[in-house]
């Protein structure tokens, strides 16, 4: 795993283990999303509960061949917290999201969620 990697990878991680039991999550789109996706997996194991709004059809899918369920934006009375990957963020910490084609969804599960948690892997400072 190249350094890059494996920073989006300790961040994806790290956020999903603030994720509480029974939680209605936003689920980002991305790299560094996937990897939160991974860890959610991983804890179901332990019977950890988890369920989302998806920003992309490929997180969706995603999240459905790792059993985690996913739901419409129409179907949840609001988000717990949405986690997603930045694109950029420059020292002041303004952000750019977005460009991986999920504009859109990403702005309408960003708004729904009480939180929105961005991952900064090291690549994109
Ligand atoms: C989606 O539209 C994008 O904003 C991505 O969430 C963002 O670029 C993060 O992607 P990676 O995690 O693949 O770097």
């Amino acid at each position: 795993m190249t350094d890059a990697n494996a920073s989006k990878r300790a961040a994806a991680f790290a956020a999903a283990d603030l994720v509480p039991d029974g939680a209605t999550i936003g689920f980002g789109t991305g790299s560094t999303f996937a990897f939160v996706l991974e860890r959610f997996a991983q804890r179901m194991q332990q019977g950890f509960r988890v369920r989302g709004v998806a920003t992309s059809v490929q997180t969706a899918e995603h999240a459905k061949r790792l059993g985690i369920p996913v739901l419409a934006l129409d179907e949840v009375d609001g988000l717990d917290l949405a986690i997603d990957g930045a694109d950029e963020v420059d020292p002041k910490k303004c952000l750019i999201k977005g460009g991986g084609g999920a504009h859109l969804r990403d702005r309408l599960v960003a708004v729904a969620a009480r939180a929105l948690l961005v991952l900064v892997g090291e690549g994109k400072l």
